[in-house]
C-alpha cells in the first residue's frame, strides 16, 4: 500500500492490540502520546524563526554538545506530555544526564521511555530534515526506582527487549517510522487534522543497493576495514564490486536511516581513531538501537562491525557505538572484512 488509507495512527494500534494482541493498552497509550508530542515539536520546528525558537539555548548537554533552543523545547514538550499518562515509570534523554522518575502525584506505569529529543540539530539553522529518535523498553521488576541515579540500572537493557521503537522526521513532509515487532509502518502527519495517517505498511530494504552514507571527512581516521570498503566502493565499475556506488550524507541519522528505508543503501558511523575512547560517535540507547531495530524489521541487518547492535549489553546509559546499518549484504560484507582486518 503506498497511498493514503484512511487508518490513522489510533486505529492501527487498536487493531494491534484487539486483533493480534502485540501490543497492551498502556503501550497503545505511550505510542500516542509520543506521536502527539511529534506533532508539537513539528508545529514548533514549522514556525522556524516566527516563533522564537531558532539558535543556541547557551547550555550544554550530558555529551558536552552546544545545545540549541529547539533541542531544549523539544526535550521538555517529551517529557511534560509523558509524566503524567501513568504508562511510564521513568524516561531518559540524549539531553540529560539521570532518568527522570515519574513524580509521585501521578500513577507510575510499567514501561520506559528513551529518546533522542531533536536529531541532527545542527541541520535545524539551515532548514534541513531533523527528527525525533524513541525507543520503549519494560521496567524490570524489583529494580531500585527511588532515586534517579539508582533508576539509570533499569534501562540498561539490550535492543532485543524493546517492546517498541521509532522516529518522527521532520522534512518537506513529517513523517513517523514505527515497529513494535510487527514489520515497519510509516505515517504521514495530515496537518489539518492533526493525525498520523498510515502511508505504507512492511517497509523492505532491499539486499543489494548502490548508494552508501558515510561523512567521508573522517577518512582518515577510520580502521583497515571500513577504509577497504569505501575504497572499493569508490572504485566503481572498474573495481571489484564491478558498479558505480552513489554517495549521500544529510548529517541527521533520522534523515539518512529513512532514505535507507524508503529506497535501500548502507549507513556507516563507524569506529574511528578519534571517537574510540568515547566507544564511538552514535548513542546506543537513543540511535542505535531503536535504528537497528527498525532496520531489522525492514529485513535489512545492523553491526558495529564487530557484534550485532541489539545484542549489545549496555554499561551506561549514554553509551557510545558505532554503527553500520541498512541493506544485509553490505553489512555482511562490512562484517566479514572486520573479521579479516589484515586482508
Ligand atoms: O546525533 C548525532 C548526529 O547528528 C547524527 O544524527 C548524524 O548522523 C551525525 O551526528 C552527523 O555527524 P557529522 O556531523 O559528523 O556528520
Amino acid at each position: 500500500m503506498s497511498h493514503a488509507s484512511h487508518i490513522t495512527l489510533s486505529r492501527y494500534l487498536i487493531e494491534k492490540q484487539r486483533e493480534k494482541q502485540l501490543i497492551p493498552a498502556d503501550l497503545r497509550l505511550l505510542i500516542e502520546v509520543v506521536a502527539r508530542s511529534c506533532v508539537h515539536i513539528a508545529v514548533t520546528i514549522g514556525k522556524g524563526a516566527l516563533g522564537g525558537a531558532l539558535g543556541e539555548a547557551g547550555s550544554e548537554n550530558i555529551q558536552g554538545e552546544a545545545q540549541k533552543k529547539l533541542d531544549v523545547i523539544s526535550n521538555e514538550i517529551l517529557l511534560d506530555a509523558n509524566e503524567w499518562g501513568g504508562h511510564l515509570a521513568a524516561m531518559a534523554s540524549e539531553e540529560m544526564p539521570l532518568p527522570r522518575l515519574i513524580p509521585h502525584r501521578y500513577p507510575q506505569g510499567e514501561y520506559l521511555l528513551l529518546f533522542d529529543p531533536l536529531d541532527g540539530s545542527s541541520n535545524i539553522d539551515v532548514n534541513a530534515s531533523i527528527g525525533t529518535i524513541f525507543s520503549v523498553l519494560k521496567c524490570p521488576d524489583g529494580v531500585d526506582m527511588s532515586s534517579e541515579a539508582a533508576a539509570e540500572q533499569a534501562f540498561l537493557q539490550p535492543g532485543t527487549a524493546q517492546v517498541a521503537a521509532g522516529y518522527a522526521i521532520y522534512g518537506p513532509t513529517t513523517l513517523l517510522a514505527l515497529t513494535v515487532g510487527d514489520g515497519v509502518a510509516l505515517f504521514t502527519l495530515d496537518r489539518e487534522s492533526g493525525a498520523f495517517v498510515l502511508t505504507q505498511e512492511k517497509l523492505t530494504i532491499p539486499a543489494e543497493t548502490s548508494e552508501f552514507a558515510v561523512n567521508m571527512s573522517n577518512q582518515r581516521h577510520w580502521e583497515a576495514p571500513v577504509q577497504r570498503y569505501v575504497a572499493e566502493l569508490l572504485q566503481g565499475r572498474e573495481g571489484v564490486r564491478g558498479r558505480d556506488f552513489n554517495m549521500r550524507w544529510v548529517a541527521a541519522m533520522v534523515a539518512d536511516v529513512h532514505r535507507i528505508l524508503i529506497r535501500g543503501g548502507v549507513f556507516m558511523y563507524p569506529q574511528d581513531a578519534r571517537t574510540r575512547e568515547k566507544g564511538g560517535k552514535l548513542r546506543l540507547m537513543y540511535e542505535a538501537n531503536p535504528m537497528a531495530w527498525l532496520i531489522e524489521q525492514a529485513g535489512g541487518a545492523a553491526s558495529t562491525g564487530r557484534a550485532r547492535i541489539l545484542d549489545l549489553a549496555p554499561a551506561k546509559l549514554h553509551q557510545r557505538v558505532p554503527v553500520i546499518l541498512g541493506a544485509k549484504h553490505e553489512v555482511e560484507r562490512l562484517v566479514s572484512y572486520h573479521a579479516k582486518p589484515d586482508e
